[in-house]
């Protein structure tokens, strides 16, 4: 029997955006978003999704406000899939209404997917009176955004790709904390005139597994790349890291690239950045510097604390370039109202 959520079931999670060095592209299952690789992740610190969810007997449809206004019926689509999940999953049959905002641009295309399906998934699940474990939200989440999986934890984070078909082995996990590596720092250089995404994710990187040729010699060699950027990470490792990051970027663009009809997520900006960055560590005879990109025309560059200054004047200075923000890794999800029942 179907119950009715108790009166002002409500709940408020705050989840951050990660950024990928091992991105997750294409999946053997696109239902229950289970990826052919396994990916590698930094959370971001002091960016971040708020997203109330309270299940209301009154209402008659979910209500769904997105920044402050009521949202489009795709985005509105994906968050009531979720919901519809959370509800199946407890019982409940009742509406709700949905407030999400992000203390970052949405428009300015930084990853809110991420962000937006982990606080969505852990504050539904919360108001529907379900607790989940970090590991069983982070499944969770990965059915809104794949990515979202990894915003559930904080500091560098792998989502284990997992080989089950029910998908209960595929969900992150921390590898190490947010303290780690403190000199480890994200330029993030934000371009002019970035397109907003026309193709969804999910569904652009299920054409690169049919058409890019390149696509299965880059899932044969991730396994090996995964363990030494891991093992640079842990070791703090810049000189490692930084043309490990970059090779992996290649390979993903490549991969887009090679994608028919090709997928180019770049503006002359952008890759003026992925330039500039390459001549700073031939400039300085070692790497200084790593480039990497989602799916969209910002470009994140990570240095370490000394070079910030260097690093941030020079991709700063290249042309179509609108701001830069320096970002650390941070933690992850969690639930901002006290009791579930006030609200904030
Ligand atoms: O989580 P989605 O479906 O928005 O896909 C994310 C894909 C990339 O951002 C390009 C890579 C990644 O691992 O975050």
């Amino acid at each position: 029997m179907p119950r009715a959520a108790p009166t002002s079931a409500s709940a408020t999670f705050e989840a951050p955006p990660n950024i990928a060095l091992v991105k997750y592209w294409g999946n053997r299952d696109t239902e229950l978003a289970l990826p052919y690789n396994s990916s590698v992740s930094v959370t971001l610190a002091g960016l971040r999704s708020r997203t109330r969810v309270r299940f209301d007997p009154e209402l008659d449809r979910d209500r769904v406000v997105l920044n402050g206004e009521t949202a489009a019926e795709g985005p509105r689509a994906a968050v009531v899939r979720m919901l519809d999940r959370v509800r199946e999953r407890s019982g409940i049959a009742t509406c709700a209404e949905v407030d999400s905002e992000n203390n970052f641009p949405t428009a300015s295309g930084l990853a809110s997917s991420a962000s937006g399906f982990a606080a969505l998934a852990g504050a539904a699940s919360a108001a529907a009176g379900l607790s989940l474990s970090p590991r069983e939200l982070s499944r969770f989440a990965r059915l809104g955004s794949g990515s979202a999986s990894r915003s559930v934890f904080g500091g560098f984070v792998l989502w284990r790709a997992g080989s089950r078909a029910d998908g209960r082995d595929s969900y992150a996990r921390t590898l190490y904390g947010e303290r780690h590596w403190p000199e480890l720092v994200d330029v993030v250089v934000l371009v002019e005139n970035a397109p907003l995404k026309e193709v969804r994710s999910a569904e652009a990187m299920q054409t690169t597994v049919r058409t890019s040729p390149d696509y299965p010699g880059r899932l044969e060699r991730l396994p090996p790349l995964i363990g030494r950027i891991v093992r640079a990470i842990g070791a703090r490792d810049a000189g490692r890291l930084f043309p490990l990051v970059m090779e992996e970027c290649d390979s993903f663009r490549d991969v887009c690239e090679t994608t028919r009809p090709p997928l180019d997520y770049l503006t002359p900006a952008s890759r003026a950045v992925l330039s500039e960055v390459r001549s700073l560590n031939r400039a300085a005879g070692r790497p200084i510097a790593a480039y990497t990109h989602d799916a969209g025309a910002h470009v994140h560059v990570f240095t370490l604390s000394r070079h910030v200054r260097t690093v941030r004047r020079a991709v700063a200075s290249v042309p179509g370039v609108r701001e830069t923000l320096v970002v650390r890794p941070g933690p992850g999800a969690r639930r901002v109202d006290r009791s579930g029942r006030g609200d904030r």
